[in-house]
């Protein structure tokens, strides 16, 4: 069967599974089936696709199918404009995070400290974009540091990160730290227990669990935060959090009543409340 063929068929299928935007999926699926850039396909159309490929487009299909996210399938995505590997045991990175590293770029810093790094995405993506910054990451998720580790080696930054097994800045080599960091990042699991079952399936289905939700309290992890980031910040040090969209007044409290100055709700690109923004407290 030909690309072409195989290309019209894949179409067919997504939509009869209702899946929208299958000509963007399908390129997607057949490009990284097949291992060839998507922006090659159509002038590859006439080329004959092997048993094996045609094996590996038919079990990425079905999974699409199935309701799996395209970036699951593949195996990564695209954030701030660098591939970051993900697997099973990390956050999807969202597109919404991208205003967290919008607001943490009005600013450049030296030192970094990104709580609860899963993939890397944010804490790496400012260490690409500022060339002399060093970063400490921390994950409670050993399998997500893995993972992050290996974003690491293939942006060439290794040499300049430190990952840390740890809850939250709760481990013995950060104390070293202390009063150090210009700028501490972190897109904490800020979904309740009890509403969970209220995400689309794609969340709930594909994400780690320890990546969505703190348990039963969706501000358990920011109240963590506020309490151990104000040691770790230099003296007007800025930290920078994602929230859910419901969530900025109480944030907002939280951070207030840690003693935090400067405290800002900004808007992502679709205009919903989704980073918290402040600085150490005065002393
Ligand atoms: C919402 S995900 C964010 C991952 C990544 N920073 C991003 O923005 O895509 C939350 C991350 O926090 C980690 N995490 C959850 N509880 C933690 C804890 N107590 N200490 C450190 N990390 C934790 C999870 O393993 C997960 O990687």
């Amino acid at each position: 069967m030909i690309l072409r063929d195989v290309f019209a068929k894949t179409v067919a299928d997504l939509k009869a599974h209702n899946i929208e935007g299958a000509e963007r999926d399908a390129r997607a699926l057949l490009a990284h089936a097949i291992d060839l850039p998507a922006d090659r396909l159509t002038m590859e159309g006439d080329k004959v696709l092997t048993k094996e490929d045609l094996w590996r487009v038919s079990e990425s299909v079905s999974r699409r199918c199935q309701g799996e996210p395209v970036a699951r399938i593949i195996g990564q995505r695209l954030f701030w404009g660098r591939y970051f590997t993900i697997t099973p045991d990390v956050l999807d990175p969202r597109g919404d995070t991208e205003s967290l590293i919008e607001q943490a770029l009005h600013k450049p810093a030296d030192m970094i400290l990104d709580l609860g790094t899963g993939s890397g995405c944010i804490g790496l993506t400012l260490l690409c974009e500022w060339s002399k910054a060093q970063l400490v990451a921390t994950d409670i998720s050993p399998p997500a540091l893995s993972v992050a580790q290996e974003n690491a080696e293939r942006l060439g930054v290794t040499s300049r990160v430190t990952f840390l097994h740890a809850d939250w800045a709760s481990h013995p080599d950060l104390h070293q730290y202390k009063g150090g960091f210009d700028l501490i990042v972190s897109n904490p699991p800020y979904i309740a227990d009890h509403e969970l079952a209220t995400l689309e399936r794609d969340v709930r289905a594909f994400d780690p669990l320890i990546a969505l939700s703190p348990g039963q309290n969706a501000l358990a992890a920011y109240e963590i935060i506020a309490a151990q980031a104000k040691d770790f910040l230099v003296p007007k040090g800025r930290l920078i959090v994602e929230i859910g969209h419901r969530l900025g007044d109480a944030v907002q409290n939280i951070f207030s009543s840690h003693g935090y100055d400067e405290i800002s709700v900004l808007k992502d690109f679709e205009q919903n409340d989704r980073v918290v923004a402040c600085h150490k407290p005065p002393s």
